[in-house]
C-alpha cells in the first residue's frame, strides 16, 4: 500500500496546504469555497456562441456494460442520468463510443453502428430529461457526444483477446497486446475510411441533438497514438502535418456534412515512456521506453514538453476548434500520470510518488497551456484525487485563469452531485467522495462491468462486488 498520508487525513484547508508545501507544489487552494450563483464555479461562459452555464464538466466514463452489439444497457442509461443531475453544465462526450466494431476498446463498448443511434439518442434524452427535472433548466446545458478507435488498445470481440490496430511499433508497448511485426499496423486506406466513420458518427450525433463531437485523442488510443506517429511512414506519420492529417481529414469532413456542429477535442497534452512494475510493485520507467514515441514529453521520457502541443492547440484553434480537454498519459502505460490513485488498479503498480503529484502537474501542464492558447476553453482532469478539497482547488484555479472548468471523472461515479452540491453551498457528504479505490478501473480489467462498488449503494449489493473482492485477494495473494 502506498506510504503517502490519506487525504481523508488533511482535517483542514491548513493541512492540505501543508501538505502541498511539503510537496513543494504550486496549485493554487482558496480557504473557503463560495456558494451561490456569484460563486466562481457557477459563473457562465460562451464557446463559439455556445452557453454554458458553469464551470464543471463531466468527464466521459465508459461502464464496460453496453451489449455486444454496442448498444446501452440499463446501467448506462443510469450512469447517463446521473451525469444529467450532476449540477455540471457541460457534459464532456459521456463516455467513449467506438465509431466502428473493429475500434472497440472491449465487446460491451458502445458502438455508432447499424440503428445503434436511435438507443444513443435514449442516453442524450435521458440525461437531459433528468437535468431539467432536478435544475429546471437546459438552454445552458452543453452535451458531447465522444467518438473513439481504441487503435492498439482494441478488443473488439473477447475480453481476453487483443487485437491491436496500433500507428507504428513501440518497443515498450508492443508485448503488452501482442504486436509482434508491422503486418498488423493499421493502414492508409484504413485510416482514409475511418474518417469517414468518424465524420458519419457525428452527423448521427448531430441529429440525435448532442452539441458537440469530441475527435478523441487521448490515453494511447489511435487519435493519440497518431500524434505521436514518427516512425510511421507515409501521409500519417512522420511531420506535424501528417501526423495532424487525421483529425484534419475529420474535422473537413464534419464541417461539410455535419453544419452548425461543434466540435471538441479531448487530448493527453503530455505523456512519459511507459512505466511497469518495479521493486516493492512500485512503477518504474521502462528500459525501453522511446520518448520519440510519447506526446508532449521531453527527450529523457520523463518531463513535460508543451512546445507540439500547443502547436496542436493552435492548430485547432485555426480550424475552428475551441472547445479543448485535457488529460494526460495512458491508463495502461501511465496510469499515475492520468488518474492518480492511492489504491491502484490491481493490475497496476503501486504510485512512484504522492499522487497529489500527479494531480498538481495535470493542473500547472494546464495551465500553462491556457497561458498560450488564451481564446481556448480549456476544460482539466485528474481533480478527483482532491477529494475533499476539489471545490477550493477548483476554485482558485479557475479564479486564476488556469484552466475554464474542472473536470470531474471518478468523483461523479461515487458522489454523482457534488457540483450540484458545491455550487448550492450543501454540507459536502464526506461518506460519498472517492477515495480512489480503483474497483472502478480493477473490475473491467478482470472482465467485470464498471462502478462504484465501494461507495455507490447501488453496485455496493451487486454480487459483481463480492466477485471483484475474491479476484483481488487472489491477485494479492499472487504478488
Ligand atoms: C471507469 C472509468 C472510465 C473511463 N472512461 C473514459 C472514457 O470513456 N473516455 C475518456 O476520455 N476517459 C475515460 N476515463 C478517464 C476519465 O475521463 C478521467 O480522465 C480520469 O478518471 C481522471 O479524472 P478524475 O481524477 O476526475 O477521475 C475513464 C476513467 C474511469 C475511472
Ligand atoms: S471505485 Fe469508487 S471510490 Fe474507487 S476510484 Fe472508483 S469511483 Fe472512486
Amino acid at each position: 500500500m502506498a506510504k503517502y498520508p490519506r487525504v481523508a487525513s488533511l482535517k483542514t484547508v491548513d493541512d492540505f496546504r501543508g501538505r502541498l508545501n511539503d510537496l513543494d507544489l504550486r496549485m493554487p487552494v482558496q480557504d473557503r469555497v463560495e456558494p451561490g450563483p456569484d460563486s466562481v464555479l457557477a459563473q457562465p461562459a460562451t464557446v463559439n456562441g455556445v452557453s454554458i452555464g458553469n464551470r464543471f464538466c463531466i468527464l466521459p466514463m465508459e461502464g464496460w456494460d453496453g451489449t455486444t452489439d454496442g448498444r446501452p444497457t440499463d446501467l448506462t442509461r443510469r450512469r447517463w442520468q446521473n451525469f444529467g443531475i450532476s449540477g455540471a453544465k457541460l457534459i464532456w462526450g459521456g463516455e467513449a463510443v467506438a465509431v466502428r466494431h473493429d475500434g472497440r476498446a472491449n465487446p460491451n463498448q458502445l458502438c455508432m453502428q447499424g440503428d445503434n443511434a436511435n438507443e444513443i439518442a435514449e442516453l442524450h434524452d435521458l440525461l437531459i430529461h433528468a437535468h431539467q427535472e432536478r435544475f429546471g433548466d437546459t438552454e445552458d446545458l452543453l452535451v458531447g457526444l465522444q467518438l473513439t478507435h481504441s487503435g492498439r488498445y482494441a478488443r473488439p470481440n473477447q475480453k481476453a483477446v487483443a487485437e491491436p490496430r496500433a500507428v507504428q511499433r513501440n518497443p515498450a508497448l508492443d508485448d503488452r497486446v501482442g504486436v509482434v511485426d508491422s503486418s498488423g499496423l493499421i493502414s492508409d486506406d484504413e485510416l482514409k475510411s475511418l474518417i469517414e466513420d468518424f465524420v458519419r458518427s457525428a452527423v448521427e450525433a448531430q441529429k440525435i441533438g448532442f452539441r458537440f463531437v469530441d475527435v478523441k485523442h487521448c490515453h494511447g488510443y489511435l487519435g493519440h497514438e497518431l500524434l505521436s506517429g514518427m516512425d510511421r511512414p507515409g501521409p500519417f506519420g512522420g511531420s506535424f502535418e501528417n501526423r495532424t492529417r487525421f483529425l484534419r481529414e475529420i474535422v473537413a469532413g464534419i464541417r461539410a456534412e455535419a453544419p452548425g456542429l461543434e466540435i471538441g477535442v479531448r487530448f493527453s497534452l503530455f505523456d512519459f515512456v511507459p512505466f511497469v512494475t518495479g521493486d516493492d510493485s512500485v512503477g518504474t520507467p521502462d528500459q525501453r521506453g522511446d520518448s520519440r514515441l510519447h506526446f508532449g514529453c521531453t527527450h529523457d521520457g520523463l518531463g513535460i514538453d508543451l512546445e507540439t502541443p500547443v502547436r496542436f492547440v493552435q492548430l485547432l484553434d485555426s480550424l475552428g476548434i475551441r472547445l479543448i480537454c485535457t488529460t494526460a498519459g495512458s491508463p495502461y502505460s501511465t496510469p499515475h500520470l492520468q488518474r492518480p490513485a492511492f489504491f491502484p488498479p490491481s493490475d497496476g503498480y503501486q504510485p512512484p510518488e504522492d499522487p497529489l503529484v500527479g494531480v498538481d502537474r495535470q493542473i500547472l501542464a494546464t495551465a500553462a497551456l491556457k497561458q498560450q492558447c488564451p481564446d481556448a476553453f480549456i476544460v482539466g482532469s485528474g481533480y478527483t484525487y482532491l477529494q475533499d478539497w476539489i471545490g477550493h482547488v477548483g476554485q482558485a484555479v479557475v479564479d486564476a485563469g488556469m484552466a475554464d472548468s474542472i473536470g470531474l471523472g471518478r468523483m461523479v461515479l461515487s458522489y454523482p452531485d457534488l457540483p450540484a452540491d458545491i455550487i448550492a453551498g450543501t454540507q459536502v457528504q464526506r461518506k460519498r467522495i472517492c477515495r480512489t479505490f480503483s474497483d472502478c478501473t480493477t473490475a473491467p480489467r478482470k472482465g467485470m462491468i464498471s462502478g462504484c462498488y465501494p461507495l455507490d449503494p447501488f453496485y455496493k449489493q451487486m454480487p459483481e462486488r463480492t466477485e471483484l473482492a475474491k479476484l483481488k485477494k487472489e491477485s494479492t495473494n499472487m504478488v
